[in-house]
């Protein structure tokens, strides 16, 4: 059997700085990580940046930073993230990292000697939120990308393109066939896609518009793709093309992803693959999304949950927990403060940490927090095992289904029903009649059921497994399955975190641990409860300061909000006088692509005055139809009481500069 298994996360744009959404998807992958080395199994964790794209350039420069001093600032914030939420990734790769240019720059040049790239004029309506051509299908009702609700651009440019229709039929069939996709759903959604022709893919950018990317290896005057760049990242992280064990990894490869990189991950990677003579992954893994209300969270909505404000409150484990039990894998949830801090107090802090302190605190006062040897187990001891056993088993079947909710929930019923046997059992009057061994026997099944919770818990719950594990003195003692030096890739800096080259899921069903003699030490609560009223107080506290400081603040906005208006100049090329409109004048612009324009400025301009003239115009203001006619952007123009001017550049300048 092969034991190696290979996980990733998307690389996280840093435009944004890590919010709940990324944290989600990396928490996921660290629970998965974790699992299977429990299991047994090497594991290789891979996360990391994007940090090339329009979208990086263009926020490095809001600040007044290079590109550079900006990636390697928010690059460094996201590895500080994931050090405090306790992410154990194996590496870090960033796509401007020398190793990952090389690697992007080999497989450009080995497609392009291939005779998969052309170059070709393109026209379309292109997403800087998405950093690509969108479909007409891609856009909503008003003509916005459904993702980032922003108006795309129309834009014609020469560029480099991959035939990706010349595989779709291989794609179709192998997706029909593997059961590569995972919900299902997901799978059938790329289906449907792929009943449709694929548009083929623009590969390249180029330099006179943006020059923050990877050089095409055979045109100096173009770079990479943002996306193109991104997605190679799966392969550089493990060693391709160099390192002999990057292809057993490969075999082993899982992305984790959302929704919304679904295309790019399931049709571009794929077809990239093929066209390079790559099997195509093991599987792609895809979630819903955390939502604020009816929302998606995400930085160009402005309604963001930061993950380290939210753990320095409520503790690393608890926050993991409640994304993990209240996310149905596939599925949109909605994030809600109250049942974050029910979760914490109902699951963690009454069923789990209060079996936890009562038991613990008991053999303390009864046995010296000694374990003590088993007595005849009765049919109540009996069935509390299997119970529990019953439990263990069903979130061993479901975790790695990825339904880490319903795991979750199995498992609860086994740490619920170790509350009723102690209630049921009743130690305590055992003790009471002098019946030690009686009590001690108890005592035992619910310790040692502990300690398998513990175990089974620390992908969800790493900091208080530990805490609980080395408290039962089980850590030490236990020999691991996992060999302690592997280091397949050289570069990696740890592939196996230390803490867990002790653990193994093979002590899960052993009653026999902790043994009999075990001293056990003590630990504090370790899932206090949560003031609900107290946080719910100061949260409204916080939000009402916020929107008073809103209402005193003049409206400003910022300079991301500013940048979303795409201000250039236009040409004017033809100019007339709207039918049965007095005030309107029809304009055909060149920005540099042919637009119309209507607007109501005949009162103060001659159409014969304004042809040839530059003009400044919103180009991606929402096309609106006037008197029957589209107009597909406005002009800009200056108005008081003497009458209107139109704006124009103070010396000529390129139809379609950007004004800013
Ligand atoms: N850079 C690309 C990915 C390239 S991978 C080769 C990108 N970056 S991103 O910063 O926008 O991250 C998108 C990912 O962040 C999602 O696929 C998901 O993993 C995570 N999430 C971002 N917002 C999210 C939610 N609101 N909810 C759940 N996950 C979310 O796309």
């Amino acid at each position: 059997m092969d034991r190696r298994f290979y996980i990733t996360t998307p690389i996280y744009y840093v435009n944004s700085l890590p919010h709940l959404g990324h944290a989600y998807t990396t928490i996921v992958a660290d629970a998965l990580a974790r699992f299977c080395r429990l299991q047994g199994y090497e594991v290789f964790f891979l996360t990391g940046t994007d940090e090339h794209g329009d979208k990086i350039a263009k926020a490095a420069e809001a600040q007044g930073k290079t590109p550079k001093q900006f990636v390697d600032e928010i690059a460094n914030i996201f590895k500080e993230t994931w050090d405090k939420l306790g992410i154990n990734y194996s590496y870090f790769i960033r796509t401007t990292s020398d190793k990952h240019k090389r690697v992007v720059q080999h497989v450009l040049q080995t497609l392009f000697d291939k005779g998969e790239f052309y170059l070709d004029e393109y026209e379309g309506n292109y997403c800087f939120g998405c950093e690509r051509f969108l479909t007409l299908k891609e856009l909503d009702e008003k003509g916005l990308c459904k993702d980032h609700k922003a108006s795309p651009v129309y834009l014609k440019e020469k560029n480099y393109f991959f035939n990706l229709e010349k595989y779709r039929g291989w794609l179709k069939d192998y997706l029909a066939k593997n059961e590569v996709i995972y919900p299902s759903f997901y799978r059938e959604e790329v289906l449907n896609l792929l009943e449709e022709p694929l548009p083929p893919l623009c590969i390249s950018r180029p330099k006179t518009r943006l020059s923050w990317g990877i050089e095409l290896p055979f045109d100096k005057d173009y770079v990479t793709y943002v996306w193109f760049d991104a997605l190679l990242n799966y392969l550089t992280g493990i060693g391709y093309p160099d390192e002999p064990s990057w292809q057993d990894y490969w075999a082993n490869s899982h992305h984790l992803i959302a929704k919304d990189i679904l295309r790019p991950h399931a049709v571009y990677f794929p077809i990239m693959l093929k066209a390079l003579g790559i099997p195509i992954y093991k599987k792609l893994f895809v979630h819903g999304y955390w939502l604020m209300g009816s929302l998606k969270m995400s930085k160009s909505l402005g309604n963001i949950v930061s993950p380290l404000e939210l753990s320095q409150t409520f503790g690393v484990d608890q926050v993991r927990y409640y994304l993990l039990r209240d996310m149905a894998f596939g599925y949109d949830a909605e994030f809600s403060l109250p049942n974050l801090i029910n979760r914490i107090n109902a699951d963690l802090a009454n069923d789990y940490g209060n079996l936890v302190n009562r038991t613990l605190s008991f053999l303390e006062r009864n046995f010296e927090g000694t374990i003590p040897p088993w007595g005849e187990l009765t049919p109540e001891d009996r069935e509390f095992r299997e119970k529990v056993e019953s439990g263990l088993k069903r979130y061993l079947e479901e975790f790695p289904r990825l339904n880490f909710h319903t795991a979750l929930e199995e498992l609860w019923q086994s740490i619920r029903f170790a509350n009723v046997y102690i209630d049921r059992e009743a130690p305590w009057t055992r003790v009471k009649e002098g019946n030690y061994q009686r009590a001690g026997t108890i005592l035992r099944n619910i310790i040692s059921a502990i300690k398998s919770f513990a175990l089974a818990l620390y992908p969800v719950l790493p900091n208080s497994s530990l805490t609980l594990l080395s408290a039962l003195s089980v850590l030490p003692n236990t020999p691991s399955l996992i060999p302690s030096s592997i280091s397949l890739i050289p570069s990696s800096p740890s592939v196996i975190p230390s803490e867990a080259r002790n653990l193994s899921f093979k002590d899960l069903f052993n009653w026999d641990l902790p043994e009999p003699g075990t001293k056990i030490k003590r630990c504090g609560p370790l899932f206090p409860r949560v003031d609900e009223e107290k946080i719910l107080k100061e949260e409204q506290r916080v939000e009402a300061k916020k929107e008073a400081e809103v209402k005193e603040e003049p409206q400003y906005i910022t300079i991301e909000e500013f940048r979303r208006i795409d201000l250039r100049v236009a040409k004017v090329l033809f100019a007339e006088k709207v039918a049965g409109a007095d005030r309107l004048l029809r304009l055909e612009v060149s920005c540099p692509e042919k637009r119309q324009i209507v607007a109501g400025i005949a009162e103060y301009y001659e159409p014969q005055e304004l042809i040839g003239k530059e003009i400044i115009i919103v180009a991606n203001l929402k096309p609106a139809k006037i008197k029957g006619l589209v107009s597909e952007g406005m002009l800009l123009a200056a108005k008081d009481a003497n009458g209107l001017a139109i704006i124009i550049p103070e010396k000529e300048k390129e139809p379609g500069a950007k004004v800013g």
